[in-house]
């Protein structure tokens, strides 16, 4: 067994975590200061968000040097000091890595565009004009073209998101290996490993327009992981948004020396009309999105691994998005907290779910920070969308919904920050935070501490086969976990109505694992179960 395979990830997304200096910026002095607040919860590691020097066009997803830490966050000293004062308390840093692209102020881009006989040129991807425009009409993800003339050589580069961040070349050896110096050089440090940006984007065939997927993506990834993984006790975890399972096999299969596991999104993009963006949101299919979620449970089980997560910087907070964070807030946070930690697969926490924080509301585009929402309001206005339209959907999926300072007690800010955070803190923080949540044995917080604690003693939760019941019930999800004997029952009404069930479960029950409404004996064969409840119970013969 893997140290990951029975392990809890925590996402810290450092700007909005802890602020040490006053300046309104979480930093890395701020979350050693943390640390025994994340052993006290459980979790093994923390996955952290870029802190490398970068000039922030997409909050530090734009690098400029992988060797330094931004000044915003601290110092290579305190990064160091992160690492050790993390395992002295058994948890691992696992780094962002970003390497689909640079920032353009990236010493080997400020090379790259001096010239086109510059030994940097071709570690970015350049092409002349056609017609005099662009190479190809492909698009970037913050919007506009992905091609971005330069006017010092006269050709385009490609940027498959803002134009501050030009794509590596891949096909390039140097930048292969440069990159893999750099992953040596923090895997030297003792780091638990890496969180892989846009991973699948690297095999790029920008000509044939093929952006994930490429025909070589899995032969550098297997180069990567036989020049800096490969015998290190470390995990990694590839965000891949186009994954299928089978694709998802050939990333972590441990025969296939690859990845531990992929990060896919097809239970977070059931809200989106097919083939068209992000913001074009419909009605999710509840049952549709239990039978997607069944279908990586099984897909996965024996050759491959899962990751399983509700939300995380880029999306929007589960409790609001998939719950209810008004009359519900509470049982609802629950509810997906145990429908997740009881699946197979290794679960992230994403900062702030586990107080059950909820989404960021804006009335106007000046509130916005993010250059992604920014960029659509624009574009959109421009093309006839209303006002109204765009500042709702921004307030449903927008990235600074999940952005906002983690609120860690009453006090001004949050406790965040002794001036002025560079996001605002949510009004409700004087009701929904860490103090109030940490010592109250019937809060959401608790709640995840105990599913962490089950992941850890019950073999059962992490190497149990799944099983969906009920698939067609339109608003229980109920399945069960099985292993050498043993089953347990996982039963959850996501909907804000009582629910009468009736199903031909006719075991008899142990005792309650887990509930999120003090339950102390449950009837699979017939019960009422309440809004939002959730109830984990083992089934006898
Ligand atoms: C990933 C990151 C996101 C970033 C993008 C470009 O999706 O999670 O925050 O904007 O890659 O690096
Ligand atoms: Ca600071």
């Amino acid at each position: 067994m893997k140290w990951w395979q029975n392990a809890v990830i925590y996402q810290v997304y450092p700007r909005s975590f802890q602020d040490s200096n006053g300046d309104g910026i979480g930093d890395i002095p701020g979350i050693i200061s943390r640390l025994d607040y994340l052993k006290y919860l459980g979790v093994d590691a923390i996955w952290l968000s870029p802190v490398y020097d970068s000039p922030n066009d997409d909050n530090g997803y734009d690098i400029s040097d992988y060797q330094a830490i931004h000044p915003d966050f601290g110092t290579m000293e305190d990064m160091d000091r992160l690492i050790d004062e993390a395992a002295e308390r058994g948890i691992r840093i696992v780094m962002d890595l970003v390497v689909n692209h640079t920032s353009d102020e990236h010493q080997w881009f400020v090379e790259s565009r001096k010239s086109k006989t510059n030994e940097y040129r071709d570690f970015y991807i350049w092409r002349d004009p056609v017609d005099g425009g662009p190479p190809n009409d492909m698009e970037a993800a913050f919007g506009g073209s992905a091609w971005e003339y330069d006017e010092e050589t006269e050709q385009y580069y490609l940027h498959l998101f803002s134009k501050k961040q030009p794509d590596l070349n891949w096909e390039n050896e140097n930048v292969r290996q440069s990159v893999y110096d750099m992953m040596n050089y923090w895997l030297d440090k003792g780091i638990g490993g890496f969180r892989m940006d846009v991973i699948d984007l690297i095999g790029k065939l920008p000509d044939e327009k093929i952006t994930s997927n490429g025909p070589k993506l899995h032969d550098y990834l297997q180069e990567l992981h036989e020049a800096t993984l490969k015998g290190r006790d470390v995990m990694t975890v590839g965000e891949t948004w186009g994954v299928t399972p089978e694709a998802a096999k050939l990333y972590s299969d441990p025969e296939r020396h690859e990845l531990s596991m992929v990060f896919q999104f097809e239970h977070i993009q059931l809200d989106e009309k097919s083939n068209q963006s992000k913001w074009d949101i419909k009605e999710i299919d509840f049952v549709e999105w239990k039978e997607v979620l069944t279908k990586w449970q099984i897909e996965l089980k024996d050759n491959g691994w899962n990751s399983l997560f509700w939300n995380n910087h880029d999306l929007p907070r589960v409790v609001s998005r998939y719950g209810n964070d008004s009359e519900y807030r509470v049982e609802s946070a629950k509810l997906f907290a145990i429908l997740l930690h009881l699946m197979k697969g290794t679960p992230y926490i994403f900062q702030g779910e586990e107080i059950g924080m909820t989404n960021r509301t804006i009335e106007s585009i000046d509130e916005v920070d993010d250059i992604e929402s920014i960029n659509m309001y624009n574009e959109r206005l421009d093309e006839g969308y209303t006002h109204e339209e765009l500042i709702h959907v921004i307030n449903v999926k927008g990235r600074d919904n999940a952005r906002t300072p983690m609120q860690w007690d009453d006090s001004d800010q949050a406790g965040f920050t002794t001036g002025t955070p560079w996001l605002p803190v949510q009004p409700n923080y004087k009701e929904i935070n860490v103090e109030a949540s940490r010592d109250s044995s019937d809060s959401i917080f608790n709640t995840y501490r105990q599913l962490i604690q089950l992941r850890k003693h019950n073999p059962l939760v992490v190497w149990g086969d799944y099983e969906l019941l009920l698939p067609d019930h339109p608003s229980v999800y109920a399945y069960k976990r099985s292993y050498k004997g043993k089953t347990w029952l996982i039963v959850a009404n996501v909907s804000g109505k009582v629910e009468h069930l009736v199903s031909n479960i006719t075991n008899s029950v142990g005792d309650v694992i887990v509930s999120n409404y003090d339950k102390e004996s449950f009837d699979p064969k017939q019960s009422v179960l309440q809004p939002y409840e959730a109830i984990v119970v083992e089934l006898l013969d």
